[in-house]
């Protein structure tokens, strides 16, 4: 079933050479962050390169739900007229933030501290996912919330009237958690602090300084501690969002694994806590280079350039570096398993709680496509075949998980027999030019009879 309306089943075909250039979309993350502190500004916020995926579409009604005024006036160029910090106003419906997990906690973290309530929801997908990591810390605030069993969404936040900051060591490696504890502390009076254990995405952190919140970052033994002072006022600004690294790993990997591609993909934000799988494909042999590298807006940005690598090898990743690229491992297990012997992957507990349990759903498409896979709790391993060695044919289940379902298609690419994708409408929350994009560049991908 699709949560966006009638499945759209499709079927990558075997392909290649890809060649061009891929221009992918604005960054999920930075577009998100940009809409809520527009929203949370006083004036006028531009944006140019927004992202305009159903996740960040849905943030934005959510925004103007909150009294925000938010206005597209051409493609990616949006702006966003604020109410500032403590303005939001109750929202007269329910906020439904479709499938994305990154919508729903940053905006519960940004109302929990006014004095509002606010009932959330979304697709199957986003109401079996795990909330209580961020209503927990929410309480701390003095936020009430009422939801499902297990923390599950639907979830009534009743907002602080009266909020104290907090002091937040966050269980969990999760720059959604992270976010909607600093978004919370925002309309708090004083210090708000999270300490994590892990490093991960900084976009808050770096965003939150760029519209004049005073906050600083801090290595300690205990981990990052960031501190954020209460109760700015926040400046609106102008924003050229980035194009997303993780969406960019499809244009990469769909060129390491088919023969004779040569691909360009320009203008990649190189964020150290978003590149770990560049690192992890370079480690394997890819054929991988950073033209152009150069820095924008304090960020590393390069031009990949990705050609056809038939000799990759499987390797172990660092667990440490799983929060960098926590959202590529379902295409690195495609890679894996063009690439020659074992990838190992530990450390990634969190792909179990994402818009699917995403080593199940990789794992049962790989073996149903005659790949071997072994897995835990929080590691997986795939036995690669070598390239022209996978076989393909099989149609797998994508679990309106837009994720999932590109992966399997970059795999269709480079299989004998091509991949079948029972539902391949999920693509469009995060990359809704997917399908023209790689066509563009060679690739066989159509829509198929359900
Ligand atoms: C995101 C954080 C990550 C990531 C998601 C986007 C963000 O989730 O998987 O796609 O923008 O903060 P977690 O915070 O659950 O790790």
């Amino acid at each position: 079933m699709s949560a966006h309306g009638t499945p759209i089943p499709m079927t990558a075909h075997p392909s290649g050479p890809l060649t061009g250039r891929a221009d992918v979309p604005g960054d999920k993350s930075i577009s998100h962050r940009s809409l809520i502190l527009g929203a949370l500004s006083v004036g006028e916020t531009k944006i140019t390169g927004l992202l305009e995926g159903e996740d960040v579409l849905d943030t934005a009604r959510a925004m103007r739900a909150f009294g925000a005024e938010v206005t597209q006036h051409g493609a990616g160029a949006w702006s966003v007229f604020g109410v500032g910090v403590g303005g939001f106003s109750e929202p007269e419906q329910v906020i439904d933030c479709g499938n994305s997990g990154t919508g729903v906690r940053l905006i519960m973290g940004c109302m929990a501290t006014s004095p509002i309530t606010a009932t959330f929801t979304g697709d199957a997908s986003l109401n079996s996912r795990p909330m209580a990591r961020v209503t927990d810390p929410l309480a701390l605030f003095g936020a009430q919330s009422y939801g499902r069993k297990g923390g599950r969404l639907p979830i009534t936040i009743v907002g602080a009237a009266d909020p104290v900051p907090v002091r937040y060591a966050t269980p969990v490696p999760s720059a959604q958690v992270k976010s909607a504890v600093l978004l919370a502390g925002l309309n708090a009076p004083g210090e708000t602090v999270v300490i994590e254990r892990e490093a991960t995405r900084d976009h808050s952190e770096r965003m939150l300084a760029g519209f004049g919140a005073t906050i600083t970052t801090e290595q300690t033994a205990e981990g990052r501690v960031i501190t954020l002072q209460g109760r700015p006022e926040l400046k609106p600004q102008t924003i050229v969002v980035p194009r997303d690294p993780s969406s960019a790993a499809f244009p990469v990997c769909a060129a390491l694994i088919t023969e004779g591609s040569d691909v360009l993909v320009p203008n990649i934000g190189l964020n150290p806590t978003r590149a770990g799988l560049f690192t992890t494909l370079r480690e394997m042999g890819a054929d991988l280079d950073y033209e152009n590298l150069r820095e924008e807006g304090g960020e590393p940005v390069a031009d990949l350039r990705a050609k056809f690598s038939p000799n990759l090898t499987g390797i172990e990743v660092p667990a440490e570096r799983a929060a960098s690229m926590i959202d590529e491992y379902p295409v690195l297990s495609v890679v894996a398993a063009f690439a020659t012997g074992k990838t190992h992957m530990p450390g990634v507990k969190e792909l179990r709680v994402k818009e699917s349990d995403r080593i199940d759903a990789m794992a049962t498409g790989l073996r149903l496509n005659g790949v071997t896979v072994d897995e835990g709790e929080d590691w997986w391993t795939v036995h690669g075949l070598g390239h022209g060695n996978v076989p393909g044919g099989a149609t797998v289940g994508t679990r309106l998980d837009h994720r999932i379902a590109m992966s399997f298609a970059v795999m269709g690419f480079g299989a004998n027999a091509g991949v079948h994708l029972d539902d391949g409408s999920p693509i469009a929350t995060s990359f809704p030019i997917f399908e023209p994009l790689m066509t563009g560049l060679g690739a066989r991908i159509e829509r198929t009879q359900a």
